[in-house]
C-alpha cells in the first residue's frame, strides 16, 4: 500500500530555551527528527513531506539525503495549518497519508505500519494512548464506541478533561479526504489556531469511519518539549537498549550507567563496567571486558581483549587478547593486532602495531608502523610532525626502544634494533645493533658546588 508521510517540524520549541531548533536536539546521539525519519524509512513512502519553519535551513540540511521534500510553514498557525502546507506535495496515488511529529522520536515502525493499515485509504485512524495525567493533550470524544471528535485541552469542558484517552499527535488519513477536510478548518477556538484534530469531527460528520489504534506504550508517543522531557526520553531509550543487551547475555555492572549512542554489537560473555559510553558503530568480540568510564566510538575490539578503566577509543581496531589502558587513548587509524599491550597515558594515532607489540607507559605513537614484539619504552614518542608535514616511523620486529626517546620521522629502525634510553634519533638505526644518540656522560674532577656568600 502506497503511503504519504508528513512530518511536522516547524514549531519553535520555546520551552527548550535553546537557539537550536527543537527537532535537532539529540537523543542517543541522533537528532530527534532523525529518529522519526529512521522509523518511517522502512515504510518506503511514495512521498515524505517535512514541514519546516523555525530554523528551516538547519532542519532541512539535517534531513538532506533522507529523500524528504520540504514545505515551509511561515508563520506557524497550528497543526492543521502545517499539514495544509504539505497538501500540494502529497502523492494522490498514495491513498493513505500518515502524519507524524518531529518531536516524538521513539515512535515504532510497526506502530506506524499498523496505523496505516487501520486507515487502509478509507478510514481515519488515530494513534491514541491512555494517560494517568492527560493535561495538555487532545481528548478522544466517543459516542458509544464511535469516535466523534478530538477536543483540545484548552477548549475542553471539565467533564471532557476527565477523559484519559488522548490523541498522540499521530494519525493516518485517506489522502483525498484529508485534502477536503484541511480546506474546511477554521481557527475559531481557544488558541486561535488551525487544529489538525478538527478533521476528526469533519470525518464523523461525513460518515467516514474513525478508528482509534492504541500505541504499544507510553514511551513511543512521548514528545520532547523541554530539557527535562528530553532527558527522560534519553533514559527510557537507554534503559530499553540496556535491557536488550542483557537479554542477549551482555553483563552490565549497572544498566542505568550505560549510554549507547549508535549501535553496540556484542559477542558472548562480554562484560561492561559502569559509566561507559559507546558511540557510532562498536563491535565487541566474545569475552571482551570493558572497565569503568571508557568512551568507545566507531571501533572493533577482538575477542578476549580487556579495555581497562578510563580508556578512550575513537575509530580504531584492536585484535584479540590485547590489554588496553587504564587511561589509554586510541585515535583514528590505530590498528592493533592480537596481544598488543597499550598502557597508561599512551596515545596511538594512525599507526599499526603488529602482534605482541607493547607500549606500556607514557608514550606517543603517531604515523608509525610497529613490528611484532616491539617494546616501546616509557616516555618515548614519535616526532611525526615537522611543522608542515607528517612523516612515518617504521619500527621493525623485535625492536627495543628505551625510555624517553624521540624518534624524529621519517625514520626506519631495523629488525632487532635497540635504541638507548634518552636518544633523540634523526637517522635510521640498523638492524640488530644498539644505537644511542645522546651526549656521553662527563664527570668533572675537582668541581665544587657553589656556596652561599655570607651576608655583610
Ligand atoms: C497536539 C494535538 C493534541 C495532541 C498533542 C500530542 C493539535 C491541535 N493538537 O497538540 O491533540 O494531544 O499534539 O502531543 O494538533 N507544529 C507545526 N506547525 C504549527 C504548530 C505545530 O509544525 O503551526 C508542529 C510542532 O513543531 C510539533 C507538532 O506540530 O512537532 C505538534 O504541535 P504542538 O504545538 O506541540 O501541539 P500540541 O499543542 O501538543
Ligand atoms: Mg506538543
Amino acid at each position: 500500500m502506497a503511503l504519504n508521510v508528513v512530518i511536522m517540524a516547524a514549531g519553535k520549541g520555546t520551552r527548550m530555551k535553546s537557539t537550536l531548533p527543537k527537532v535537532l536536539h539529540r537523543l542517543a546521539g541522533r537528532p530527534l527528527l532523525q529518529h522519526v525519519l529512521d522509523a518511517a524509512a522502512p515504510l518506503q513512502a511514495a512521498r515524505t513531506v517535512l514541514i519546516t519553519g523555525h530554523g528551516a535551513e538547519a532542519v532541512e540540511a539535517m534531513a538532506a539525503g533522507s529523500g524528504a521534500v520540504y514545505a515551509r510553514q511561515m508563520p506557524q498557525l497550528g497543526t492543521g495549518h502545517a499539514v495544509q502546507q504539505a497538501a500540494p506535495l502529497l502523492d494522490d496515488e498514495a491513498t493513505t497519508t500518515v502524519v507524524l511529529n518531529g518531536d516524538v522520536p521513539l515512535v515504532q515502525t510497526a506502530t506506524i505500519a499498523a496505523l496505516a493499515a487501520a486507515c487502509g485509504g478509507t478510514r481515519l485512524a488515530l494513534l491514541t494512548v491512555e494517560l494517568a495525567d492527560a493535561t495538555g493533550y487532545g481528548r478522544i470524544l466517543r459516542k458509544g464506541d464511535a469516535v466523534q471528535a478530538i477536543v483540545e485541552h484548552k477548549d475542553a469542558s471539565p467533564a471532557q478533561r476527565a477523559i484519559r484517552e488522548v490523541y498522540t499527535g499521530i494519525m493516518a488519513a485517506p489522502t483525498a479526504a484529508l485534502r477536503r477536510w484541511l480546506a474546511q478548518l477554521t481557527n475559531d477556538n481557544a488558541q486561535g489556531e488551525y487544529y489538525l484534530t478538527d478533521v476528526v469531527a469533519l470525518a464523523a460528520a461525513e460518515g467516514v469511519a474513525v478508528v482509534a489504534a492504541p500505541a504499544s506504550g507510553e514511551t513511543e508517543v512521548l514528545g520532547v518539549n523541554s530539557p527535562q522531557q528530553l532527558a527522560d526520553l534519553e533514559r527510557r531509550f537507554q534503559a530499553a537498549n540496556a535491557l536488550r543487551l542483557m537479554e542477549a547475555g551482555v553483563r552490565l555492572a549497572d544498566p542505568a550507567r550505560l549510554d549507547v549512542r549508535g549501535t553496540l554489537t556484542c559477542g558472548a560473555d562480554v562484560e561492561i563496567d559502569v559509566n561507559c559510553v559507546f558511540e557510532g558503530r562498536v563491535v565487541l568480540g566474545d569475552g571482551v571486558r570493558v572497565g569503568p568510564n571508557c568512551v568507545i566510538r566507531d571501533a572493533e575490539i577482538g575477542p578476549g581483549t580487556a579495555i581497562h578503566a578510563f580508556t578512550h577509543i575513537d575509530e580504531a581496531v584492536v585484535g584479540a587478547g590485547a590489554l588496553i589502558g587504564p587511561y589509554a587513548r586510541l585515535r583514528p587509524g590505530a590498528a592493533l593486532a592480537d596481544e598488543v599491550h597499550i598502557g597508561n597515558f599512551v596515545e596511538v594515532k594512525n599507526s599499526t602495531l603488529a602482534r605482541g607489540a607493547k607500549a606500556n607507559h607514557l608514550a606517543y605513537l603517531g604515523d608509525a608502523t610497529v613490528g611484532e614484539r616491539v617494546n616501546f619504552g616509557a616516555g618515548s614518542i614519535t616526532a611525526n610532525y615537522d611543522g608542515a608535514n607528517k612523516h612515518r616511523t617504521v619500527i621493525g620486529n623485535d625492536v627495543h626502544v628505551g625510555s624517553n626517546c624521540v624518534l624524529v620521522a621519517p625514520l626506519v629502525l631495523g629488525d632487532g634494533a635497540t635504541i638507548g634510553g634518552g636518544s633523540t634519533l634523526s637517522k635510521d638505526a640498523p638492524a640488530g645493533a644498539l644505537t644511542v644518540a645522546r651526549a656521553r656522560p662527563v664527570t668533572l674532577p675537582g668541581w665544587h658546588r657553589p656556596r652561599k656568600t655570607p651576608a655583610r
